[in-house]
């Protein structure tokens, strides 16, 4: 299950991503917005945020008109690791190195068919482990506070 959010900046792109996802068949919980009127961003990172942190999703898909707010506050609830990209290149490392379990994009900044093509990779492409993993350990224990600078 793939949970989804935007504000009124995001709300044309992530549409085009529930009709691809509505192809394909995949399952996603939406969280709003409803139209092109003006909302409040960190609402939707929120909703996302937690759908995701508490396992009730796998991953999350959020937009809004830059990308960057929406990130900003759903990196705030935690074990989100929310990335905003652009480009295919990011999309596939965010997931293979970050192990990023929320895309971000703004409806500003790229076409909907980018935004589908990005959604696509990021749904579609796995953690790589290895050196990885406790890379992506040390920023959950920088949330936690339990992280020490050794050197
Ligand atoms: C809304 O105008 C805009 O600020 C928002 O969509 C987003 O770009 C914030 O980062």
């Amino acid at each position: 299950m793939i949970a989804l959010g935007c504000d009124h900046g995001g709300y044309g792109i992530l549409s085009a991503v529930r009709k691809y996802l509505d192809e394909k068949g995949i399952e996603y919980k939406y969280f709003g917005c409803f139209s092109e009127e003006s909302v409040d961003y960190p609402l939707y990172a929120y909703k996302v945020g937690k759908a995701v942190s508490s396992g009730e999703c796998e991953l999350g898909i959020l937009c809004c008109g830059t990308g960057i707010g929406i990130s900003m506050a759903a990196n705030k609830v935690k074990g989100i690791r929310a990335a905003v990209v652009s480009d295919e290149f990011c999309a596939e490392m965010t997931r293979r190195h970050n192990n990023a379990n929320v895309l971000c994009m703004g409806g500003r900044v790229i076409s909907s068919d980018m935004a589908v093509r990005l959604a696509e990779i990021f749904l579609t492409t796995d953690f790589d482990g290895g050196r990885h993993e406790n890379r992506v350990n040390m920023i959950t224990e920088i949330e936690n506070g339990t992280f020490e600078d050794k050197e």
